[in-house]
């Protein structure tokens, strides 16, 4: 069976690419690191190229976008770590736990192979509150299913410091919560391509029907206008940070 992004991820580069806000929080968790490595790792972004690392990705489309930069890349997955144990200072991983087969495994390998800790970029699927949910009601139930709880990722890592990743008005990176403020580019499919729960989600295109109907009238404005003061937004995303050492 071919990867996931091996299907869905053809055009990422283009729109998904490391926001400067949410990479300064994952790196300052870096700060000590003498190698790291970067699980699920895409096409790179968030990875901090001036340190020694290496990456791990299971999608061949994904791999073939990396830029000449970014770490040296072994095709795999993380619950399957081809590393001897504690071979990294630090192990992280951005955003890709809810695509893997099995994440109880897979976080297992994480600590297996670092040394100090374990940084992970996740979405807290019982947040709840972001406006597009009302138009993608299923979006929190099929979350609920794929995206592990910070509970029992805690559970297996031990103890770990929760940190909130407030989403900036003008994100870089193209994921689910990255156009809050920018609600018209929802509507434009090159935008949805990037994000994975429009693939895995039924019927967002009568969804996006009605989020087009309610900026034309106006009614999106009314409920959600009141956003545009805010620079920076929490939607639930979060950094799990666990000490091993
Ligand atoms: C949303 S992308 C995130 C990529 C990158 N970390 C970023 O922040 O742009 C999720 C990534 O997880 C990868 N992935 C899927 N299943 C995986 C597995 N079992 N082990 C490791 N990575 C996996 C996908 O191929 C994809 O590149």
């Amino acid at each position: 069976m071919p990867a996931r992004y091996d299907l869905i991820g053809q055009q990422y580069s283009t729109g998904r690419k490391s926001d400067p806000r949410i990479e300064a929080l994952i790196h300052a968790q870096l700060k000590q690191a003498t190698s790291v490595l970067n699980v699920g790792a895409g096409t790179g972004s968030y990875e901090p190229v001036s340190l020694s690392g290496v990456s791990v990705e299971p999608s061949t489309i994904m791999i073939r976008q990396r830029a000449s930069d970014r770490f040296p890349v072994v095709q795999g997955q993380a619950e399957y770590l081809p590393f001897p144990n504690q071979s990294f200072d630090v192990v992280m991983g951005v955003m890709t736990m809810h695509h893997w087969s099995d994440v109880t495994q897979g976080l297992r390998e994480l600590k297996r192979v670092a040394r100090s800790t374990v940084v992970l970029m996740t979405h807290d699927p019982s947040h709840d509150g972001f406006w597009l949910d009302q138009y993608l009601p299923d979006r929190r139930l099929l979350d609920q299913h794929e995206m592990p709880s910070i509970q029992s990722i805690t559970k297996i890592l031990g103890t770990s410091e929760v940190l909130p990743v407030p989403i900036p008005f003008d994100c870089h990176d193209g994921f689910y919560g990255a156009y809050w403020r920018r609600p018209q580019a929802y509507l434009d499919p090159n935008v949805r391509r990037n994000i994975s729960l429009f693939a895995r989600l039924r019927d967002t295109e009568g969804a996006m029907s009605r989020l087009s109907n309610d900026l034309s009238t106006g009614l999106w404005h009314q409920q959600f206008g009141h956003l545009e003061k805010f620079t920076f937004l929490d939607l639930g995303y979060c950094l799990l940070i666990c000490r091993l050492a």
